[in-house]
């Protein structure tokens, strides 16, 4: 009998559309598409759900993603990625105390939640630092902050915001070449990475930002790292975003739960939807 896995989208993205072509090919496994905006969950019982194994998180919303996995996985599903997952990569203080309880080399990072203190925590990390969203990625919002100045205006600006934005998460600017490390973990492996190198006058290096995908060797190192950093958050399909700290070595910054692949496919030519396919199969058999 093939795996019944159910895929869960909110948008058909270039990776969703790689992983139901992939799901074609194969006989031991049956995918549905299901768009969460469409369905309703009746949560004193799933019953229309009865007949799936495993589940596929792609929601690109994250409170939509993580909202749907909460129903299902409290409902006894299997879902990639899990709820705990979920809940640490979706924030990004969560995931640094993870990678520092797993003793996983990050930035040094300092939470505040009021402008001065945070501008009194700016004197610990010097100038410039940086400050990000707890949530949120594609490099939304995660902004320098050059001097006390243009900080203290920072940072005003974001008391307006929603609360989750006056979370202050300052961190070390860290010395690096133009560039960093996206690996892909799938499970225990470590299939691919790529560098992603800013252009432009652009310093972030997200690929949404015109970051161009370069290939990079899986090193034991970066593989052993990757691992670490994957486990620590909970294991799964992930994306691990690596500095290369000329003092410190490699740094993770953050672990991507519902990550995009589509420069790294073409490139790299490592099929990625067919190892996530195999995974949730592995999943759903446990
Ligand atoms: N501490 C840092 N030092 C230098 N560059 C950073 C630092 N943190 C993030 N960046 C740059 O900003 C980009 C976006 O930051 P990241 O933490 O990955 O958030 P997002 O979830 O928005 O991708 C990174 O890919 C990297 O290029
Ligand atoms: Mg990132």
């Amino acid at each position: 009998m093939p795996i019944e896995l159910a895929m869960l989208y909110s948008r058909v993205r270039w990776e969703e559309k790689a992983i139901i072509r992939e799901a074609e090919k194969r006989s031991d496994l049956k995918l549905k598409p299901i768009n969460v905006l469409k369905i309703f969950f009746e949560l004193d019982s799933l019953k229309n759900l009865d007949s799936f194994d495993v589940f596929l998180q792609r929601c690109v919303s994250y409170f939509q993603g993580l909202h749907s996995t909460a129903i299902l996985e409290e409902h006894g599903f299997k879902v990639v990625n899990s709820l705990e997952t979920t809940l640490v990569c979706g924030n990004k203080l969560f995931t640094t105390l993870r990678l520092l309880k797993h003793r996983v080399p990050t930035p040094k990072t300092i939470v505040a939640f009021d402008v001065s203190t945070a501008l009194e925590a700016l004197k610990v990390l010097s100038y410039p630092s940086i400050v990000k969203p707890v949530y949120g990625s594609w490099g939304r919002l995660v902004a320098p902050l050059k001097d006390p100045q243009s900080a203290k205006a920072i940072l005003e600006s974001r008391t307006v915001m929603h609360p989750l934005y006056q979370i202050f998460y300052l961190q070390e600017y860290v010395k690096r070449p133009p560039r960093d490390i996206r690996s892909f973990v799938v499970g225990d492996s470590v299939p691919v990475a790529i560098y992603r190198v800013s252009s432009g006058d652009e310093w972030r290096t997200n690929t949404s930002l015109g970051g161009k995908a370069v290939q990079c060797e899986v090193t034991p190192e970066i593989e052993e790292l990757s691992l670490k950093a994957a486990e620590a958050v909970g294991g799964g399909v992930l994306g691990v975003d690596i500095m290369e700290d000329e003092e410190k070595g490699l740094l993770v910054h953050e672990v991507n739960h519902v990550v995009e692949f589509r420069n790294t496919v073409p490139l790299t030519g490592v099929n990625l939807p067919k190892l996530i396919l195999d995974y949730a199969i592995e999943v759903a058999k446990k």
